[in-house]
């Protein structure tokens, strides 16, 4: 278990506003979510690694009218979402155990800060293709990157992640890499939009759709 997990056991009610306030130094996730909303509508949203809950709450906010649907490979997903059931719905699975049950296609399908916690290339390019195989036509793939260029935000978040997180393969990609990875696993799609979320030039915002 890392020591941001063992921490935040103990913390009872205060986990939520802890938890809130320590990824806020790294990304301001209810600008993400409000631009987001501002390029495009969605009325299914699939989040692939939701962790917690925290980006699930601000994009349950940011889309009223959404249903949302998260998962992730650890146990307990969206443990600390605030939004209600009727409209949210967490497994513990992975992509491609969803992509195999045959999921009506979603028109937002995110990945926040999860493929620099997939180490190996291999897993990458399959996640990213359960990700575009259950989005609509028309649909969108938004990905949500720490971006490895070396910065002071850099230092910061390798060690949140490795430390804090205990994250032992944790694995920073450059932009660049970035793209050359989705040329390559995702023939047909192309970056339609790009964009950076405050606080860190890092946190880079890739939105991928069918040429
Ligand atoms: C930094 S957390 C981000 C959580 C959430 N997206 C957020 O922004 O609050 C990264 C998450 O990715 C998940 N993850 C790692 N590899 C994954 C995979 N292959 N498929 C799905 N989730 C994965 C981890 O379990 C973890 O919950």
């Amino acid at each position: 278990m890392g020591l941001g997990a063992a921490v935040r056991r103990r913390l009872g009610p205060l986990e939520s506003p802890a938890a809130e306030a320590y990824r806020s130094i790294f990304i301001d996730l209810r600008r993400f979510a409000d631009r987001l909303a501002a390029r495009r509508s969605a009325e299914r949203i699939l989040e692939i690694g939701c962790g917690d809950g925290s980006t699930a709450d601000q994009l349950c906010r940011a889309f009223p009218n959404a249903e949302y649907v998260g998962i992730d490979v650890a146990p307990d997903p969206g443990r600390r979402c605030g939004v209600s059931p009727e409209r949210t719905s967490f497994s513990a699975i992975t992509s491609s155990d969803l992509r195999r049950t045959g999921p009506q296609p979603f028109s937002l399908v995110v990945l926040v800060d999860v493929l620099h916690h997939i180490p190996d290339d291999a897993d990458r390019r399959t996640v990213l293709a359960d990700a575009v195989a259950m989005t609509e036509p028309g649909g969108t793939l938004v990905i949500k990157e720490w971006s490895g260029h070396r910065s002071l935000g850099y230092g910061l978040a390798y060690a949140a992640d490795r430390y804090v997180s205990g994250d032992r393969d944790v694995r920073f990609t450059t932009e660049a890499e970035l793209m050359a990875l989705f040329e390559d696993a995702l023939p047909g799609w192309t970056v339609a939009w790009r964009d950076v979320v405050r606080p860190w030039a890092n946190n880079i915002v890739l939105a991928l759709e069918r040429r």
